[in-house]
């Protein structure tokens, strides 16, 4: 079209090519692999001396439609679509770090990203030191020799905290670090890659991208800024010096993601390339449903708190106010003071379904003390803001009266 399109338009028309018979949605290439009339022609792509898709586990053509679709949102050079959110975080740090490295991270995340660092990588020598997202000095000074990369979530998950995310990026961008990014919460609609000075984006697709919980799946998006040729990063000199601003995603791809094998089924990049056509709307419903719901619960005489930084005396409101143009997502949180009580609110729920996802169209709750934060210890707790009478909500599209009136509902039943 020759003109760069806005972001409402590329929700619906990024990485589109004519489909076969004119179709419009985006075909489902449901092969495992793909022919090539000669010897010579699949080795020419396996070698990269031409382009073309091999093995679904590496790449196919439905999940590089979506995965092009999510680049030009975010401003990046290239996307890589996974099976999770989960795989898209391994696969993006394991990308970057080795075993003797560090990360570090925030302390505000959600339980499967905490879990990783913690648990899991540390089994393979790469340690992570976790600082509160706003102490911007903190992160400062917990950089040392061995620190690699930053990790932080957008708006964190579920204590709904908003960092400074590009003054977290300067700090990364002095210690010679890049910055990944989980914007999962937020969504490239309150604010993209490039707005919030990102290096690497992980998502789970599976919440609002998707946006009507049918489909679990990941993203990690390359912004191509990052200078990878660094002594930092000897590991990636052959990466670099073939692929240059594509280096991450070459790295990722061919080998990280490779050889975990945590790839998007075609089916679900299907699913997520129809949902992301409305996240805009859609988001636009979360956000003042939450608003909404939030300053009912704000006032309502049996509720101890709430925090949601939209409300204005929210200590997030100044910052998230500045980073995402006046919308505040669609999750918010709020205590009744004890855990029989926040079960009882939850029972008595008629409408907002109580599970464990977040970004649906449907109003959705949850008690994290007892379900996706269970295993972790008080203090634990204590740093990701989970305290035993907290209510996730994950703000649904529906009419907001409907949902006012089941919260009005199951608090008259304490
Ligand atoms: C902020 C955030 N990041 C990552 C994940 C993991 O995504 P998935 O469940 O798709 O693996 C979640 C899931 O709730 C999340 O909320």
């Amino acid at each position: 079209m020759g003109q760069t399109l806005h972001f409402d338009t590329l929700l619906a028309h990024g990485g589109l090519e004519p489909g076969p018979a004119g179709a419009t949605a985006v075909p489902i290439v449901q092969s495992s692999s793909f022919a090539y009339q000669t010897a010579e022609g699949l080795e020419d792509v396996f070698r990269g001396r031409a382009v073309g898709q091999v093995y679904t586990r590496i790449g196919n053509p439905t999940t590089e439609a979506l995965e092009k679709r999510l680049a030009q949102l975010d401003g990046g050079v290239a996307a890589i679509a996974t099976a999770s959110g989960m795989a898209a975080i391994t696969t993006a740090v394991l990308t970057i770090v080795r075993a003797g490295d560090e990360i570090l991270a925030s302390s505000s995340l959600f339980g499967g990203t905490f879990s990783l660092f913690r648990d899991t990588l540390s089994n393979y020598g790469i340690t992570t030191c976790f600082v509160d997202p706003l102490d911007l000095d903190g992160f400062r000074n917990a950089v040392n020799e061995r620190t690699r990369l930053l990790f932080v979530e957008t708006i964190g998950n579920p204590k709904l905290d908003v960092p400074d995310i590009p003054a977290l990026a300067r700090i990364a961008h002095e210690a010679g670090i890049p910055i990944i990014v989980d914007s999962t919460v937020s969504s490239p609609y309150l604010a993209t890659g490039a707005e919030l000075q990102a290096d690497i984006l992980a998502y789970s697709t599976s919440k609002y991208i998707n946006g009507t919980g049918t489909t679990i799946g990941g993203a990690i998006i390359d912004r191509g800024v990052f200078n990878w040729d660094s002594p930092k990063f000897p590991h990636f000199a052959p990466f670099y010096k073939k692929y240059r601003a594509f280096a991450f995603s070459a790295r990722a791809r061919k080998l990280v993601h490779k050889d975990v094998g945590a790839c998007a089924a075609p089916f679900n990049s299907f699913l997520l390339t129809e949902g992301i056509q409305t996240l805009a709307l859609r988001m636009e419903r979360h956000c003042s449903n939450a608003l909404e719901l939030a300053r009912f619960l704000k006032v309502h005489p049996k509720v101890a708190w709430v925090s949601y930084p939209g409300l204005e005396d929210s200590p997030h409101h100044v910052v998230a106010s500045r980073l995402y143009g006046g919308r505040y997502g669609g999750l918010l949180i709020f205590g009744t003071g004890d855990k029989p009580s926040a079960f009882k609110v939850i029972n008595a729920l008629k409408l907002a379904r109580n599970l464990a996802n977040i970004g649906d169209a449907k109003t959705l709750v949850i008690h994290p003390a007892s379900t996706i934060c269970a295993d972790y210890s008080a203090e634990e707790k204590g740093l990701m803001g989970v305290t035993e009478d907290l209510v996730r909500v994950s703000v649904g599209i529906e009419d907001p009266r409907d949902i006012i009136e089941d919260f009005k509902q199951a608090l008259a039943a304490l």
